[in-house]
């Protein structure tokens, strides 16, 4: 895994309003307050509203400017927000094309993004299954899906998941074009197909050898997703992720996690059009709770990352006392005499 995309997280989820934004928003805010350094991205090209959520009418500066190189670096996009340590970089939604950007702006894109200085980079994506919004949430390796109970969002969360996985699968088998169209078939919900899951599409790939095979499950099973429930307003609604979960294991093979839970919150409703600045005061309401919970064990996680990226940095540094279990080789190619005091037993 690269190190440098690790701390990039995508909240996808398929449906509108189902609280991406509001996820993004109160998650960083609670990584902040817990000492990371978090930057949100908008990259809901289509209908930006990030900033809005924080108390900004009108942004200074948009993805739209680095897109069409107005400015060169990204972080010049990076904006302050009225939480410590949780910045912004603003969406673009009235640029004609921005959208859709091409391959090589998405390309720089993604460069820029992960050489930002952050503990943690959120990226709020649109809803829908462009492209675009799949190849964000692709990108990031830790990916969270936002259902709340409705039926239509479980459905759109249920699409967005299978679009990323056959999405993947594209790219990676792109060079077979026999099996693209197999994949294809496979991510069509036609009435009659007979390939339409991945078991199915597993049996179809023996055809190219067991190399495709092993392929495909490494693809299925490297693709982590968390289901994050939203608007949660009893315990029966906690169901909708045995749902989601069955369905993904089912037809597309995949292990979704449960990760977490946010209560449907009257109070933080309501705050949110009188952009009274409640939401970015963090005072004490349910699903801020609930997403301080979220964010405390992401931040456990992160101070274990790093104890781990840490020891094994300080053991490329200092080999143990007994030496490496390889010898190192000298430039010439032989390996370095050993120190008597290490080399010799008493
Ligand atoms: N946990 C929640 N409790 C109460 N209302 C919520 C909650 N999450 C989201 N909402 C409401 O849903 C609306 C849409 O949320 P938003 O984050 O804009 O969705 P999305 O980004 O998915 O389109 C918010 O304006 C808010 O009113
Ligand atoms: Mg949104």
């Amino acid at each position: 895994m690269d190190d440098v995309k690790n701390k990039m997280w995508a909240v996808g989820g398929g449906k509108g309003g189902v609280g991406k934004s509001l996820v993004t928003l109160l998650l960083g805010a609670s990584l902040a307050r817990l000492g990371r350094k978090v930057i949100m991205i908008d990259a809901d090209l289509g209908g930006s509203n990030l900033h809005t959520f924080t108390g900004m009418r009108y942004p200074e500066y948009t993805l739209a400017d680095f897109i069409s190189r107005k400015v060169e670096t990204i972080d010049q996009l990076v904006v302050d927000t009225p939480v410590n340590n949780l910045q912004l970089i603003c969406g673009a939604d009235d640029i004609l094309g921005v959208a859709n950007p091409k391959f090589t702006q998405k390309t720089r894109l993604f460069t820029h993004l992960k050489r930002l200085e952050a503990d943690v980079i959120l990226l709020d994506l649109g809803a829908g299954n462009s492209f675009t919004t799949i190849d964000f949430f692709l990108y990031a390796p830790n990916k969270i899906v936002v259902v709340t109970p409705q039926i239509t969002s479980i459905q759109n969360a249920y699409g967005f998941i299978k679009s990323s996985l056959y999405r993947l699968l594209s790219q990676t088998f792109s060079k077979n074009t026999e099996a693209v169209e197999l994949i294809k078939r496979a991510s069509y919900s036609v009435q009659g197909e007979t390939i339409d899951s991945i078991a199915k599409l597993y049996e179809a790939f023996k055809a190219f050898g067991e190399e495709y095979q092993e392929k495909l499950l490494t693809v299925v099973s490297g693709l982590n997703i968390k289901l994050l429930i939203n608007m949660v307003r009893d315990n029966k609604e906690k169901n909708v992720s045995d749902i989601i979960r069955s369905v993904a294991k089912n037809y597309l093979g995949l292990d979704i996690e449960q990760f977490g839970i946010v209560q449907y919150d009257n109070v933080l409703n309501a705050s949110i059009n009188k952009m009274s600045g409640f939401l970015m005061d963090g005072k004490q309401c349910v699903a801020n709770m609930n997403f301080y919970d979220i964010a405390y064990r992401i931040n456990k996680d992160l101070a274990r990352q790093a104890e781990l990226l840490g020891a094994i940095a300080h053991e490329k540094e200092e080999p143990s006392p007994v030496g490496p279990s390889v010898a190192p080789l000298t430039p010439s190619g032989t390996s370095p005499a050993m120190t008597p005091s290490l080399g010799s037993a008493p």
